[in-house]
């Protein structure tokens, strides 16, 4: 059947590409949302404590609660996208994005401003779910891994912006002089500023079709053929059975669906899990949300540190677009393999270096070669994990499971990758009091147990369709 399946529907012509491509790129947006979203409130808490003066502890609480509301939100975006449509759920994550921008701009205490934190990371976890799996339901097979990486460069777009608006709020709240625009408040407005693309996000997912696989399920056949004609190409009828088979034994897809006989999940969702597990243990966000601070603390002014995030994340955005040149040729297991190596052998370099480095004042000092080869370690492994693990796990949540249980699993695995990016960014502080050495051998542990997560828990979905996917083994796939 795959041989078969590979033929049908692979190429579709120019045009039809580039309206699935603006199509995707308008649920990549929420991507957008995500990474500005994570990314900005890092920068902004200098400033915010400064308001709100609420102590460290009281702030750590407010941002980590957020991405507690992020694996809320995530979670309860499958059912919600079963239930209602794949469109309403994003309708309803730029309703909460916009309600949070607004919140969080005008918050009149700490307490206010967590509770709106908490509220926009309901929309980033939503998002984070429904981004993957509209782009899988709507995209060709033969061209869905090069336009699932939209979402992350979406995100990794994200982050830039956030990063630099960042820089412009830290050169005013934190620096002796007047601040350099919009005056002492200037983080209300970079809140603010969400709402923008929040709305734009809104507006435009309005405009888009409904996935033509919601639409089999909820029996609405005739858009369905019109959206699959549209979008998909191929034999319409053909594809419209293979949907309607593989959802046949549905009622309404619950969480319960996910149950397998043993181990409580099917292997397929533990393998959802594991991805979103190894994507974050690997420590990409504190690249992301502490470099500054890291950079600063090993011997770096404060001026080249800003100046080496940004860099980092140009690269980071950069080397995504090695992921959508080669995902839909090489495959989604080789780019994840290739990555790890990578990342393994950097996180390595940089955990000697670190750990070996003479300390000062109790910080460890890197010097004129050390840090040179230090900042050169962390930069290959944003290039590996920009080039794989970024784009691919969110490729791979979109189109890995079966069409009866993806809504529902997707939520789950990013739930859990939410917990995990949670777990790693508010116990890099405790770790890197005890030794950044001994932090990043944590990560480059977790870089080279993902070799052997991979190559035994993976299975390659490289050009085969949605229909295709097993739901209850892991390995049956991987040729
Ligand atoms: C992926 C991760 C996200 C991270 C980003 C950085 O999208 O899911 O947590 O911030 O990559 O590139």
């Amino acid at each position: 059947m795959s041989t078969d399946a590979t033929a049908k529907g692979r190429h579709p012509s120019g045009p039809r590409t580039l309206h699935t491509a603006l199509v995707a790129g308008v649920a990549a947006l929420g991507g957008f949302l995500f990474g500005f979203d994570t990314a900005v409130i890092n920068g902004a808490v200098g400033a915010i404590e400064t308001t709100f003066g609420p102590g460290s502890l009281l702030l750590g609480f407010s941002v980590a609660s957020a991405l507690l509301g992020c694996a809320a939100g995530a979670w309860f975006a499958g059912p919600l996208a079963n239930r209602y449509g794949r469109i309403r759920v994003m309708l309803m994550a730029s309703l909460l994005f916009s309600v949070s921008a607004i919140g969080s701009a005008a918050a009149l205490d700490i307490w206010s401003l967590t509770a709106w934190r908490v509220v926009g990371g309901l929309a980033v976890g939503a998002a984070s779910v429904i981004a993957p799996a509209y782009i899988a339901e709507i995209a060709p097979a033969g061209i869905r891994g090069r336009l699932g990486s939209l979402q992350q460069l979406a995100i990794v777009i994200g982050i830039f912006v956030a990063l630099l608006s960042n820089y412009l709020i830290a050169t005013g709240a934190g620096g002796a002089t007047e601040p350099l625009w919009l005056g002492a408040d200037a983080w209300r407005w970079m809140f603010l500023a969400e709402l923008v693309p929040a709305v734009a996000y809104g507006v435009l997912a309005s405009r888009i079709p409904e996935s033509p696989r919601y639409l089999v399920l909820k029996e609405r056949l005739t858009e369905a053929r019109a959206v699959l004609d549209r979008f998909v190409g191929g034999d319409t009828e053909e594809r419209l059975d293979e949907i309607r088979e593989t959802l046949r034994s549905v009622r309404t897809p619950r969480l319960a669906d996910l149950l397998g006989p043993r181990l409580g999940l099917l292997p397929i969702v533990w393998a959802g899990i594991g991805l979103s597990l190894f994507q974050q243990l690997v420590g990409i966000n504190v690249i992301f949300y502490y470099s500054t601070v890291l950079w600063q603390s090993v011997g770096f002014s404060e001026s080249d540190s800003f100046l080496i995030t940004m860099i980092t994340s140009i690269t980071n955005i950069a080397v995504t677009f090695i992921a959508i040149a080669t995902v839909d040729k090489v495959g989604r297991k080789p780019l994840l393999l290739s990555g790890s190596v990578g990342m393994f052998a950097a996180l390595t370099v940089m955990a000697l270096l670190f750990g070996n480095a003479p300390i000062v004042d109790d910080e460890p000092q890197l010097g004129p070669v050390a840090g040179p080869a230090a900042l050169i370690a962390a930069n290959v492994f944003v290039v590996c994990f920009g080039a794989s693990w970024g784009p691919v796990v969110w490729i791979l949540l979109g189109e890995m499971f079966s069409n009866r249980i993806r809504a529902a699993a997707i939520a789950v695995a990013a739930a859990a990758q939410w917990l995990a990016n949670f777990a790693v960014s508010t116990t890099f502080p405790v770790l890197s009091d005890v030794g950044l050495g001994l932090a990043y051998g944590i990560y480059a542990t977790c870089a080279g147990l993902s070799i052997v997560f991979v190559a035994k828990a993976i299975s390659e979905t490289k050009g085969k369709e949605l229909e295709e996917m097993p739901e209850s083994s892991t390995t049956e796939a991987a040729r």
